[in-house]
């Protein structure tokens, strides 16, 4: 809730007198308080996307809604209007929102203790590192807090690795990452981008980095094989960003095939696929591919605060020494224990197989709507993507908006493509409710 300059001032009043302020001072400090006009409690839509507009940074273009509540699959805006959250923060709140248990799991551990750094031990790490590797099936676990951490903490490793196991020589190790690639907005995840939206104007950029075309082995191999120096390939289980582009049948297992046969590392980025989005706990599943770096995120914490991961072998993880890596928050005991209880209600109310079954139901409903508005329907588990042709210059963004309109958010992606990405624990009635909405979004958008 809002608190009040009187009510800030309040506080700031009582602790004066306790330091033995004289009354009079105080008086005159109250009067002044009192004269502070107080902010009406409800405000509209207008007032809080013109402060963004007046103090923010405009590097993101939301949809027209502010939000102030979201509980399950569901999202309200301050005039109480309810939507199905078909975009899930980008994969973030797979739990759903608010979820009652990741909840008191946080508040329980932010009364006890938060951020110790890892000058020192915690009573939380050692549990969560056990449990989070056991979990995914994993040797050792080394916690950040974004997905973009993750990413360059994985590429430190495997350089580390390239230099110490493989025998490349010091500062000449290249990483290979496809093309359409997203990992986030660091100057390393922008110099791998191939998105000049990503990374125009923003040079010089890290070097040994080399990109292929996704879904594409000819092209890997022969970056393997005409560079000794490879000590990497990081991409995506299906490429998010780029619009949900699911890669050919055993994709990823001919590329760790590839990597095994060049001695190079597969660096699977799951921050967006994995926790069960795809109706597998991790999207590697669907081609029993187990790469030598997993990277997690987003949904590892429900969608409470920045938690991310980087899973890996003994061998790998050890390249790392004291002093050589790290992050304040990373591993601190409130993320700690977050996670552990996100993943455990991950399990337990069985949302992986939800996504699945609810997936298809979703697919099933946007095929039979044969719709020729839709050109492409794609995705594995509740992370699907449609392609939507333009008509009279409107496209996936203006469908966007009829969608919102009618009660349903979500955000095209590389101009004419829209992801389709509920939190996992929707219910089969609501993706009938779901699919409703878009179908009576694409009557009146075609009318
Ligand atoms: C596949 C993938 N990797 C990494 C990231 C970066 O995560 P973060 O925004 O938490 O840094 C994203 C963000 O969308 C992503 O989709």
């Amino acid at each position: 809730m809002l608190r009040t300059a009187a009510q800030r001032m309040g506080s700031g009043l009582r602790s004066s007198s306790q330091s033995g302020l004289n009354s009079a001072l105080a008086q005159q400090r109250m009067m002044s308080v009192v004269a502070v006009e107080q902010p009406p409690t409800q405000h509209s839509s207008k007032y809080y996307m013109d402060l963004e507009e007046k103090f923010g940074a405009f590097n993101y273009a939301p949809m027209p809604v502010v939000l102030s509540r979201g509980e399950g699959s569901k999202l309200w805006d301050v005039d109480g209007k309810e939507y199905f959250d078909f975009a899930s923060a980008y994969g973030s709140v797979n739990q759903g929102h608010c979820h009652p248990r990741i909840r008191d799991a946080m508040v329980d551990q932010m009364s006890k203790l938060t951020l110790t750094s890892r000058a020192f031990h915690n009573d939380k790490l050692g549990e969560y590192v056990k449990f989070v590797t056991e979990y995914f099936g994993f040797d050792r676990a080394l916690p950040m807090n974004t997905g973009v951490e993750g990413g360059e903490t994985s590429i430190k490793l495997a350089r580390r690795w390239g230099y110490n196991v493989k025998g490349i020589p010091e500062n000449h190790a290249k990483v290979v990452f496809a093309e359409g690639n997203f990992w986030g907005r660091t100057l390393a995840a922008t110099s791998s981008s191939t998105d000049p939206t990503s990374f125009t104007g923003f040079g010089p950029f890290m070097p040994g980095f080399h990109n292929v075309p996704y879904n594409d082995l000819a092209a890997l191999e022969k970056e393997f094989k005409e560079d000794f120096n490879v000590c990497a390939y990081m991409v995506e289980a299906i490429q998010g960003e780029a619009g949900i582009r699911v890669p050919d049948e055993g994709y990823l297992s001919k590329v760790k095939a590839l990597c095994e046969k060049y001695n190079v590392l597969l660096i699977v980025d799951e921050v967006q696929t994995g926790i069960g989005r795809t109706g597998k706990l991790l999207c590697q599943e669907y081609d029993g591919v187990k790469p030598d770096i997993t990277i997690l995120g987003k949904s590892l914490s429900g969608g409470l605060f920045p938690v991310s991961a980087v899973l890996a072998s003994h061998e790998i993880m050890l390249q790392l020494k004291p002093g050589e890596h790290g992050s304040t928050y990373g591993g601190n005991p409130l993320a700690c224990a977050v996670a552990t209880e996100a993943l455990k209600v991950l399990e337990e109310e069985g949302m992986v197989e939800n996504a699945r079954v609810m997936g298809e139901r979703l697919r099933d409903g946007l095929r039979s709507m044969n719709s020729e508005l839709i050109t492409n329907i794609r995705g594995r588990g509740l992370f699907n993507g449609i392609t939507i042709q333009e008509r009279g210059g409107k496209g996936a963004y203006e469908l966007c908006h009829k969608f919102m309109e009618n009660g349903l958010l979500t955000k095209n992606t590389q101009g004419d493509k829209i992801r389709l990405a509920p939190p996992l624990m929707i219910s089969s009635a609501q993706i009938d409710q779901s699919l409703e909405i878009i179908e009576k979004s694409i009557k009146e958008f075609t009318a």
